[in-house]
């Protein structure tokens, strides 16, 4: 591991002095630009209620951050929008190899079909297949043609292949979920799904990486029994899930602390956790595994010298938080990109850009890959065989 070497990330190509000239009305402009907001922040930052918590930024400032032996830095070069306009908000993306189609949840409640074949021509490739009436997240195939969907807003659901949507389930513990985001299926037909958030929804997202406490958990539902058992709870933010191919672990992401752990479903160690990999190169989003040995996680932005500010010093995301509420928030996320790493997690190669943000899966098609995102609309495709990582010196 080793300290970022990017320009664009380092703190002093942020704050450059520039000369500066005398000013007529020093005072007055000095009151109005600076003092001025200052009270009125300070009036509002002690009426807000709102109390984020600390984060343990021993572990998660960027400097500890690893890095990837191999990266292509500009990943939008040579990438194609597939599906612009139609695949608005495709977060996740699976791929059915017996049908070549890709199926991604998109912000409209669809579950959206593209032929791979051909995407120049979107009209024709992009199927409105399935609309869940909440908003589908996390994607994986069950064992009889159906398609689990982690819904944020409706919770664990089974699409079954005639099309029907049958609500799996949407609650443990007498808690209900408030975000379903990550699942895949074992080969035994166990799945394994997140919720992000029981105490935020997904239009309110944002206030949970501003509170800073954990209320995500980690879950597995059994069809045969209709049962929901929670694995690993207090996670922060849990997000996607991937089987392992042994079917010894499954791992689950924690955007804000930049990790992947492992919970083990069998063997010795059936029942604990592990870190899987730890100081990602970005907030991890959902996880695959491409069946030739790498597993592939989306990484929806770098860490850049806001988030460490923010995840260090609680009142500055309290400053957000305010600003969320009253004026927007400023927009920082920037390098979103993905990262291939070995079985045992080892950083093998990392794709991003500075003008790429809000990745949030990819899969792995051939030379292809193919990234969906919360936010865009559109998924991206990259031929990574013409537009390969290149090894860092
Ligand atoms: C595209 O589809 C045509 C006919 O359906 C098929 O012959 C061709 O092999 C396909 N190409 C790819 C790249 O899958
Ligand atoms: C989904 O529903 C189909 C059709 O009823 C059923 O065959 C399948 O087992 C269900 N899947 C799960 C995970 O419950």
């Amino acid at each position: 591991m080793s300290e970022s070497k990017n320009p664009a990330d380092s703190p002093e190509s942020a704050t450059q002095t520039q000369p500066s000239n005398s000013w007529p009305s020093a005072t007055t402009s000095l009151f109005l630009i600076l003092i001025l907001p200052v009270i009125t922040a300070t009036l509002i930052y002690q009426l807000d209620s709102f109390d984020p918590a600390p984060l343990p930024y021993h572990e998660l400032t960027r400097r500890l951050t690893r890095r990837a032996p191999a990266h292509n830095p500009r990943m939008l070069r040579g990438s194609e929008r597939v599906g612009f306009g139609v695949l608005r908000g495709p977060e996740d993306v699976a791929y059915h190899s017996g049908s070549g189609l890709i199926y991604t949840g998109c912000e409209d409640g669809w579950l959206k079909r593209v032929k791979l074949n051909d995407s120049e021509n979107p009209e024709f490739v992009v199927e409105s297949w399935v609309n869940t009436g909440g908003r589908p997240l996390g994607l994986a195939f069950g064992l009889h043609n159906e398609v689990v969907v982690a819904d944020a807003d409706e919770g664990l659901l089974n699409v079954t292949s005639e099309g029907e949507v049958k609500l799996l389930t949407d609650e443990a513990e007498g808690v209900k979920f408030g975000i379903t985001d990550g699942v895949d299926v074992a080969v035994d037909g166990t799945i394994y799904f997140t919720d992000a958030s029981y105490k935020y929804n997904l239009k309110h997202f944002v206030w949970d990486f501003l509170e800073g406490r954990p209320y995500g958990r980690f879950m597995s539902y059994d069809s045969a029994t209709k049962q929901t058992t929670v694995l690993v709870r207090d996670l922060y933010f849990a997000n996607g899930v991937v089987v392992s191919p042994d079917q010894s672990h499954v791992i689950f992401c924690e955007t804000p602390m930049r990790r992947c752990r492992k919970y083990y479903v069998q063997g010795d160690k059936k029942g604990s956790v592990e870190t899987f990999i730890d100081q990602l190169p970005g907030l991890p989003d959902n996880i695959r595994y491409d069946g030739e040995g790498h597993y592939w996680i989306a990484l929806s932005m770098a860490p850049t010298l806001a988030w460490d500010l923010a995840v260090r010093y609680p009142f500055i995301r309290k400053v957000m938080g305010i600003m969320e509420k009253y004026t927007g928030r400023p927009n920082v996320e920037k390098n979103g990109g993905v990262l291939a790493v070995d079985l045992d997690g080892n950083l093998i190669s990392h794709y991003y850009d500075p003008g790429l943000s809000l990745v949030s899966s990819v899969i792995k098609i051939g030379n292809q890959i193919f990234c969906g995102s919360i936010f865009h609309p559109y998924m991206l495709r990259l031929n990574i065989q013409q537009y390969p990582t290149m090894a860092v010196a």
